[in-house]
């Protein structure tokens, strides 16, 4: 027998019981005749005791333990002497009569304790002890639970969990697909799915009603904290529904989660149209923790000679609640080259002090009065002590860079509070994206998202700036300034579909090679649905107070898409290459 008990359950009341333990070795004290060791389980620690005056060979044995030996242990448990109030074990430690090693271990190459020296590259090469760690462990069993309750609230529900192929052809999902050559097939691919979309959609054509997965899903794309080329998705889809059944439906889950998992009770979450956030907050994910919200200053700026707003389009700021102080002009230098870097790409940043002492310090003084100055504290509600940051520009870049300015103000001023949760469902996203590289239009959500029915009309008959304004059924839920989930109401009728793709520049043939198989299937009694997939990843994340993903993630990639620990990608053997076609590819090529 290895244990009758765990390394996590042993308190005051067993004392005097015999018991039997397994588990690593976190650390050895030694003490004169004295030996402790913290042996660790998934559970828990509990603390060894060997005594030399009383059996010296034991003592002698366990003084040979390393850092991660496996061992098993016998003993009787007594009340420490000294306790460890910060462990749940901590009153208690095992008086050990009989020890095995079960399993050396070299010395870890990192310390696997809750802090650790250890760098992210070399943590991930060596996983498997990282997730020996307590913070990394805590993180997979969170996202376990999390998948738990999940899977309950949806059977709950009504919804069947269906699994959907990996080896598919192409779906649309914006990013690039990765590619799995055919043994069969001389020189054709299988697509990994970037999401199962059109599956589920087949699963409504084919009368499932209420379907769910927690589900893999792969995209090439280049990778950030909240992205991995693998992840997981929450992937849903209703029939006979409305949006507002599915905004219900989820956010509903939502609430169960954060319930069940967290103890956290969520009030009703607000709805804003894509157009509403990007005027007030420049993001089509706002943080909702903190306002600070936009101001725009057309009105009170322009006309009065300073060419830098007169030329813009938009001049519009944010207000820094009792910050005026804090800002040297040092500081506002800073944080001015920190706007102008490549990736915000800021012109410049203009700056209204409104002092304490009723005195106003601005970098465009010479410009303007103190009384305009004034009108635009009003405007903005700005009071004594606050500071007015102002960008001007292009409309929709400004937006973007005020937005950028607005989270790391948040950040700095401590506004992004840890165990706050702000959801938010934003609504009414446009239809298409204009992509100015590639002169055409995208799917902003993806091509099967049904345009607003008012806006059924417009498709195809109108020039660019029609095309830009069309609205689409489409819904993101968003948490704290992160974007979780999104879907929408489908398209599910051929016509509409073929119009679709025309929109995004799609010839017939090629509509019907890549989606002939969708198109089919509205023509058989394809029901109107909906849905929705949540980052799974990402909800774990976000709920954990965390930026990253990577730690959700049993066997994460790095920032190059590489896994460090099984060295992955790697070549194949040159028989394979032969089996795959590829070699035949390739000389064909060259
Ligand atoms: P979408 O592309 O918005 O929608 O994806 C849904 C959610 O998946 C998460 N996500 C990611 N998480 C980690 N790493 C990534 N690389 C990554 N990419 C996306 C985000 C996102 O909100 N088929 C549609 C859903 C639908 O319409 O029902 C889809 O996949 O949290």
């Amino acid at each position: 027998m290895y244990r009758t008990h765990t390394c996590g359950e042993l308190r005051m009341q067993h004392v005097g019981n015999t018991v039997v333990l397994s588990g690593w070795v976190q650390s050895r004290r030694d003490f004169g005749g004295m030996t402790f060791i913290d042996l660790r389980d998934r559970y828990g620690i509990t603390q060894l005791f060997f005594d030399e005056s009383t059996d010296a060979e034991l003592c002698a044995l366990a003084r040979k333990l390393g850092r991660e030996y496996v061992v098993r242990v016998e003993g009787k448990v007594r009340e420490r002497s000294n306790k460890n109030p910060d462990r749940p074990t901590g009153d208690i430690e095992i008086e050990v009569q009989k020890l095995d090693i079960l399993n050396e271990s070299k010395v870890p190459p990192f310390t696997i304790e809750e802090e650790t020296d250890g760098g992210d590259e070399l943590r991930m090469t060596y996983r498997y002890l990282d997730i020996r760690r307590e913070p990394v462990k805590e993180k997979l069993i969170f996202r376990s639970k999390l998948a738990i309750e999940t899977r309950k609230y949806l059977s709950e529900h009504g919804f069947i969990e269906v699994e959907t192929p990996f080896l598919i052809k192409s779906t649309p999902e914006g990013a690039r697909d990765f590619v799995v050559p055919s043994r069969l097939h001389a020189g054709q691919f299988y697509a990994l799915p970037q999401s199962p979309q059109t599956f589920k959609q087949l699963l409504m054509v084919a009368g499932m009603d209420k379907y769910f997965q927690i589900v893999k899903c792969f995209r090439d794309e280049d990778l950030r904290a909240d992205r991995q080329p693998e992840f997981t998705q929450i992937d849903c889809e209703m029939s006979f529904v409305s949006r507002e059944d599915i905004l219900n439906t989820f956010e509903g889950l939502t609430k169960h989660l954060f319930k069940e998992v967290l103890g956290v009770a969520l009030p009703d979450f607000p709805r804003m149209s894509y157009d509403e956030a990007l005027r007030r907050f420049g993001s089509d994910k706002p943080d909702l923790r903190f306002g600070m919200e936009f101001v725009e200053l057309n009105e009170q700026v322009k006309g009065k000679g300073f060419s830098v707003f007169d030329s813009a389009e938009l001049v519009v700021g944010i207000c820094a609640e009792g910050q005026a102080a804090a800002y040297s002009n040092k500081d506002i230098k800073k944080l001015t080259e920190w706007l102008q870097r490549p990736q915000i790409g800021a012109k410049g940043l203009v700056y209204v002090k409104f002092n304490e002492d009723g005195s106003i310090k601005s970098s465009v003084g010479k410009f303007f009065e103190e009384e305009a100055l004034r009108s635009w504290a009003e405007h903005a509600g700005a009071k004594p002590g606050d500071m007015l940051l102002i960008l001007a520009g292009e409309a929709e870049k400004t937006r973007k860079q005020l937005s950028e300015l607005r989270l790391e103000m948040g950040r700095r001023m401590g506004l992004m509070k840890p165990g706050v949760f702000k959801p938010l469902w934003v609504v009414d996203f446009p239809l298409l994206e204009w992509d100015e590289e590639t002169q055409r239009f995208h799917a902003m959500h993806h091509p099967f998202t049904a345009p607003k029915r008012e806006d059924v009309e417009r498709m195809l008959s109108g020039d660019r700036e029609t095309m830009k304004q069309l609205r689409a059924d489409a819904y993101d839920l968003v948490i704290n300034g992160a974007e979780i989930g999104g879907g929408s109401i489908r398209i599910h009728d051929r016509a509409l579909q073929e119009k679709n793709f025309k929109l995004l520049g799609f010839t017939r043939e090629e509509a019907e090679a890549q989606f002939g198989f969708l198109m089919g299937a509205f023509e058989y009694g394809a029901p109107p649905h909906g849905g929705i997939a949540f980052g799974f990843d990402r909800l774990c994340a976000v709920m954990q107070g965390q930026q990253s993903i990577r730690d959700f993630i049993a066997f994460p990639k790095n920032n190059q898409g590489r896994d460090l620990m099984i060295d992955a990608p790697s070549p194949i053997a040159e028989e394979q290459w032969e089996e795959l076609h590829l070699c035949l590819r390739q000389s064909e090529d060259s």
